[in-house]
């Protein structure tokens, strides 16, 4: 949720900038805007909307900027105020000198802005950011210098920030801080890019250093400086990142979220590669820091979560108690924060995020280990808040996930999970040998399964389009499949905007039935297994209520044709590795109705990548 860049160095600063949040687009965002040092003043360009009307804005203006190499950007996800000019980022004090980004929530902006208006600060916008311009640029009457400046608004300051901050006087400076929002300096040859994700940085460098909490960095052409809360200065830890540009281009796929639904038979073998090497060995995840017999005494886990990585824990939680006998809770983030939670020193809690910086996530993370929790996270971003949070750190590795929609990230969590559970199993000795070398030979070759239902893709677009008008669409599973459904749904609800929902198959006689009729597209996901034959009874059910059935399945049954008007085939797979199968075909058929009905497929209205929010 939102997006800041900053530049300093000898290139037109607007280029860059504007690159910068493309890059950053991804995050989630209904306005935008960029401030640039010109000859003896700072301009401010902002626009509502896409960045298309900024460049448009900016293009009109362009001769005011052209020798700008020093600059702010920001894409605003309203949070106080709605997604207007005004309330678009970078803000300013009364006078325009001092202007600021800012990403994050000001939690005592209330209380700072009675005080500032009682010393002339005159506020223009709705926003809690607005306060912390008029802060710093009050420190800074009292300093004259902007770090000091930086420095001392941010102790009167509450709540969670990135920012990014420039004035008039001090030509060539940018000083930027973070707490409990990220931000990088991506350090380039006698250049410096400041932003909120490394995709924003990566194309000019792939050196650079992580802000931790309450750091505060200046930048200058001549070097950068370090300090802490107290103004000592501090070692620079500058690190090479392992992201490739290459990365962050669609490599030739319409977009992103394409891209990445065919990245995912070599993520999982990615995920694999050290952890799994034959049947015969046992599981190698050094990753996970408890010792084998606090392992064994385990008696609970709690796995916390949001949306899609939420779904991922639901199947890690069906794995976790079918292996290792483990009785497993799964919840949701933004309700386990808001209650009375029973958990101590012999609780595992396993945090799941793609981002890392899922703000309810990690606030009931941090809640667990307050409590004496060993907490583990399971991320996608190894450099995330919530990594730093853990005390076991399973990194998935998929690689920077672009489109809103995630889906190697969720594939990645899901396997991590399986290696995980496999891991237990084997130290507790919950499962026979049979049982685990046929788990282990079968995730093996889950990547060319996959990639069988992908060089078959078209049926599923014939599918997706024959359906691409409805209103409503309902998915039903049971066991292990569950989560397949609620994600198949959450998928197709949030880049196409149908009504979706899943269902445990057992519950539609109690409520849901009453919704079937001609209209109505239920997908039914039929895995052979200990579930098959009450699925495929209440498919029937569905069916006699005259809705327009479908079947993704491993069955070769010829009997299903009488029942379903479309069957999505996949490859035959032991029912406790099914969810990492059934799901590829769902994420299809979400992103091709998504761009049959032409919506935007890789940020999808209203939506972030990265909710920093609770
Ligand atoms: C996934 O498609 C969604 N965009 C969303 O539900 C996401 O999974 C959720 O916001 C949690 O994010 P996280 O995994 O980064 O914590």
């Amino acid at each position: 949720m939102c997006g800041i860049v900053g530049y300093i160095g000898n290139k037109p600063a607007v280029d860059i900038l504007i690159n910068g949040l493309h890059q950053l687009e991804y995050r989630g965002y209904d306005s935008a805007g960029v401030a640039l040092q010109c000859e003896d003043k700072i301009n401010i360009y902002k626009a509502e909307g896409k960045l298309e009307n900024l460049s448009s804005e900016l293009t009109l203006h362009k001769r005011e900027f052209e020798n700008a190499t020093m600059g702010i950007g920001h894409i605003r996800w309203a949070t106080h105020g709605a997604p207007t000019v005004i309330n678009a980022h970078p803000h300013t004090c009364n006078c325009g000198s001092l202007v600021i980004v800012h990403n994050g929530i000001i939690e005592n902006h209330k209380e700072l802005k009675a005080l500032l208006e009682k010393k002339g600060a005159k506020f223009r916008s709705q926003t809690d950011t607005e306060t912390v311009a008029h802060l710093i640029a009050y420190k800074y009457e009292q300093t004259r210098n902007l770090t000091e400046a930086v420095r001392l608004a941010t102790k009167e300051i509450e709540g969670a920030y990135a920012l990014c901050v420039m004035h008039k006087n001090e030509k060539n400076k940018l000083v930027a801080t973070k707490r409990n929002a990220p931000l990088l300096v991506g350090v380039g040859e006698g250049e410096y890019f400041v932003a909120s994700d490394v995709p924003a940085t990566i194309p000019y460098t792939k050196k650079a250093m992580y802000l931790h909490d309450n750091e505060i960095v200046t930048l200058t052409l001549n070097g950068m400086k370090l300090i802490n809360p107290d103004g000592i200065e501090l070692a620079q830890k500058i690190e090479t990142l392992p992201w490739e540009p290459v990365a962050l281009s669609k490599m030739g796929y319409k977009h992103f979220m394409l891209k990445e639904i065919h990245e995912q038979p070599d993520v999982i073998r990615n995920i694999l590669v050290g952890k799994l090497h034959c049947a015969e060995e046992n599981i190698s995840l050094n990753e996970v820091k408890l010792t084998k017999d606090t392992l064994k005494e385990l008696n609970r886990i709690q796995i916390i979560a949001c949306g899609t990585s939420l779904h991922a824990a639901m199947v890690g939680k069906y794995i976790i108690e079918n292996f290792c006998g483990i009785a497993v809770d799964v919840e949701a983030s933004s309700e386990y924060i808001y209650r009375k939670t029973v958990t101590d020193s012999k609780t595992l809690v396993i945090g799941v995020s793609q981002s890392g910086e899922t703000a309810d996530t990690l606030t009931a993370i941090k809640q667990s280990k307050a409590k004496g929790s060993h907490i583990l996270i399971i991320t996608n971003r190894p450099d995330s808040a919530m990594a730093r949070e853990a005390d076991s750190l399973l990194s998935v590795n998929a690689g920077i996930e672009v489109s809103v929609a995630a889906t190697k990230s969720y594939i990645a969590q899901l396997v991590s999970f399986y290696l995980l559970a496999l891991y237990m199993a084997e130290i507790k000795g919950s499962l026979d040998n049979a049982t685990l070398q046929s788990i282990k030979t079968d995730l093996m070759i889950v990547p060319q399964k996959i990639e069988q239902i992908l060089s078959n893709k078209e049926s599923i677009q014939q599918c997706a389009r024959h359906y691409a008008n409805t209103k409503d669409f309902i998915y039903i599973a049971r066991g292990i499949n569950y989560p397949t459904a609620l994600e198949g749904a959450l998928k197709l609800k949030e880049i196409s905007y149908i009504n979706a929902t899943g269902y445990p198959a057992g519950e539609l006689k109690h409520g849901p039935i009453a919704m079937l009729d001609e209209s109505m597209p239920v997908l039914s996901i039929l895995m052979k297994g200990s579930v098959y034959e009450k699925l495929l009874s209440n498919s029937e059910e569905a069916k006699a209520r005259n809705a327009r059935m479908i079947a993704l399945t491993n069955s070769k049954d010829e009997k299903l044709k009488e029942l379903f008007e479309f069957i999505i085939e996949v490859p035959d797979i032991q029912e406790l590795l099914s969810p990492i199968i059934a799901i590829i075909p769902l994420q299809l058929i979400a992103y091709y109705i998504s761009e049959y009905l032409g919506k935007d497929v890789d940020q999808p209205r209203n939506l972030a990548k990265s909710v920093t929010v609770e």
